[in-house]
């Protein structure tokens, strides 16, 4: 039998490079494409006003307190951007033990939530479900006396912090924790509250990377976390098997969307995702993934918009519907003028 693969050795008959040759032929025959539709921007919230704080590891992204991420959502209205994603940097006062903080409605994030939707109806916005901003320790839960975070007392704060965002009036919950069964009790608990469109897109497949090291200065959580580290719950790098039994539990739990985090090291469990449930998967192209390419940019070692496109197609290519990234603004404003 022959396979289409092996015609393409049928020199001089096939000549792959005739498609190759002008734009035209390339653009026509390009299998994959990435478009503004495929970008969700995550930005990073702080209490206060006329603040805009750059974050030194990620070079172009802000802390913003509200006043000041009401334009940036604008332009990401006006740019088409469907999803902004909120991550909230937590006074220190606030934090606590248990992250109790995560639950409170009138919190950081459930205003945002209500002044973006109040202001900007037709642009998505997603929260993140999981305690790390909000503990004393910089752990995803709450810890025993050995710093072990505890699945089920977690799962009871992670339900209330989730329909307090549902509350708000936030369109995706991500529950980004790690915890076991937390998939199936936040959709329960919206379920039981009416909040029935609320959709989730769960961090399925989350691996414990040291690719998130920037986004933990950012948040925040960097110095509370210390020497400590989220392997007992985020996955080993070394997984793909697991990746894919932890997106059919979430699936099977009732989430709307799965995804894969970190991107550009876990294409290969991407690909798998997509391949084996065939759902809306998404991909994070993490703080470290940003600052690795940005720092090589700033050297002039690569070319900055060429590797952030190729790196947002690479996604595509890999199965992605959209993708996580701090490059969301300037890809869409680059993908506006093409
Ligand atoms: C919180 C959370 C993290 C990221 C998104 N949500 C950090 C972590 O798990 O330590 C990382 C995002 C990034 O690095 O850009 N659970």
């Amino acid at each position: 039998m022959t396979t289409p693969h092996l015609i393409l050795t049928d020199f001089p008959h096939a000549r792959p490079r005739r498609l190759r040759r002008d734009d035209f032929t390339r653009r026509l025959v390009r299998e994959h494409q990435l478009t503004v539709d495929d970008l969700i921007y995550p930005v990073f919230i702080v209490d206060g006003t006329g603040i805009e704080q750059p974050v030194p590891s990620m070079p172009g992204v802000c802390r913003y307190s509200l006043d000041k991420l009401l334009p940036v959502a604008e332009e990401c209205v006006k740019l088409g951007i469907p999803v902004m994603a909120l991550f909230p940097v937590i006074d220190p006062s606030l934090k606590a033990l248990d992250g109790i903080e995560a639950t409170n409605p009138e919190g950081l994030v459930p205003t945002a939530v209500r002044a973006l939707k109040s202001n900007f109806p037709e642009l998505g916005v997603l929260t993140d479900v999981a305690l790390d901003p909000y503990t004393s320790h910089g752990q995803d839960g709450v810890i025993d006396e050995d710093g072990y975070v505890i699945n089920d007392i977690t799962l009871e704060i992670l339900v209330k912090q989730a329909v307090v965002q549902a509350q708000a009036g936030v369109d995706i919950v991500a529950p980004s924790d790690m915890m076991d069964g937390r998939i199936g009790a936040i959709r329960q608990a919206l379920e039981a509250n009416q909040h029935i469109h609320t959709r989730i897109m769960a961090y399925s497949a989350k691996f414990a990377s040291a690719f998130y090291g920037p986004f933990r200065d950012a948040v925040g959580s960097a110095s509370n976390l210390g020497k400590s580290n989220k392997m007992t719950y985020q996955m080993d790098p070394g997984n793909i098997d697991e990746a894919l039994r932890e997106v059919g539990a979430d699936l099977k739990e009732g989430a709307d969307m799965v995804m894969v985090k970190p991107g550009m090291p876990y294409l290969d469990v991407l690909r798998r995702v997509k391949d084996a449930f065939r759902v809306p998967t998404f991909a994070y192209q993490v703080s470290g993934e940003y600052a690795m390419l940005k720092a090589a940019a700033a050297n002039g070692w690569l070319d900055h918009n060429k590797v952030m496109m190729e790196s947002l197609l690479g996604f595509k290519r890999a199965g992605a519907d959209g993708i996580l990234t701090y490059f969301a603004p300037a890809a869409a404003r680059l993908l506006r003028h093409a």
